[in-house]
Order: C-alpha cells, then structure tokens, then sequence
C-alpha cells in the first residue's frame, strides 16, 4: 500500500505532564472507563468560545476493570497539520497511543484516530468539548 502507513509512526506528539491537566469529563461503557483531560487553558477558551491554542494536550485515560490500559492523546501545534496530507488531516492536531509505561503503540496507525475524529470538524475534532462548560469542579458524566 503506497500513501498510509500500514504502523504507528512516532510523530511530534509527547506525553503530558497529566498532572497539570484537568479531569472534566468521564466516560462509562461496560467494563471501560475513560477519564477525559485537557489544560486550564484550553477549557478557558472553550468557555469562552475562542480557538484552542497551539500546545494543547487532550488525554483519554482508559481504564479497563478498574486497571489503566492506555492513553489517547491529541496535541496541537503551529502548522502540524502540515505533516499530513488534506485528506487525512485534523487541522493542527497530532494523535498518539501510549500503553501505560509511556511506550507508543507501534501497531496502530493514528490515521485512524483522524479519520474518526474528522467526523468533529466543527467542534475542533473534539468530542467531549461540549461538556467543558458544565464542569463545576466534578468530571461531568
Ligand atoms: C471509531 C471512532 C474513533 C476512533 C478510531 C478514535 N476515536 Fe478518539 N474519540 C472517539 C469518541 C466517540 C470520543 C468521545 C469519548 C467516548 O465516547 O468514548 C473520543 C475521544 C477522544 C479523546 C478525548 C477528547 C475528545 O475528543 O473528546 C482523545 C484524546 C481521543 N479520542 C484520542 C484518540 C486517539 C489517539 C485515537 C487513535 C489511537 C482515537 N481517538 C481514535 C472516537 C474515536
């Protein structure tokens, strides 16, 4: 297959530092629960109804059975997008899968997280965004 890569690629997405990230929203389906976090920063601007800044970190922890299974992460950053070709680009954001020890998963190909998460376009190809508002202090469920 010439054009997507058949693995995960490192990219220029890293790790966040989780603890200067906020835990607005949860996620429950069966045996999974995702905690949802993003910067003060970035809620501030969702709030506010302003574009989510370059530097951004959204991070989906997965918990399978109560035991942490993987992290999700999008990052944006100035003209990333430019790593990729239109049709598979999410405008600045970045995907990446990190198995509990911080290791990137070499089996998957972010260009499924993208080509899922084009679907949001209109909400800056997040899914959860929408809750920010609601946050109170408590993740909103
Ligand atoms: C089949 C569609 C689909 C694919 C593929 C997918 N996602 Fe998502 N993603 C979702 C949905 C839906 C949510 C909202 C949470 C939920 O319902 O589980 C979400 C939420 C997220 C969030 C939290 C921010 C937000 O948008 O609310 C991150 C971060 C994320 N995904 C990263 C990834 C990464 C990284 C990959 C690839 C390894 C990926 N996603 C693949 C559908 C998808």
């Amino acid at each position: 297959m010439i054009g997507w890569q058949v693995h995960a690629e490192p990219n220029r997405v890293q790790f966040p530092d989780l603890d200067a990230l906020v835990h607005y929203t949860t996620v429950r389906r069966g045996d999974v629960t995702e905690h949802i976090m993003t910067t003060p920063t970035a809620m501030e601007a969702v709030r506010s109804g302003k574009p989510i800044p370059a530097g951004t970190h959204f991070v989906l922890v997965d918990h399978r059975d109560g035991e942490l299974y993987r992290y999700f992460v999008m990052q944006k950053g100035e003209d990333w997008g430019a790593d990729y070709d239109e049709s598979r680009r999410t405008a600045d954001w970045q995907f990446q899968w990190f198995w509990p020890d911080k290791s990137i998963n070499m089996d998957e190909n972010t260009a499924r997280c993208q080509s899922c998460h084009r679907g949001q376009e209109g909400s800056d190809y997040l899914y959860t965004a929408y809750r920010i508002p609601r946050f109170d202090g408590t993740p909103v469920e």
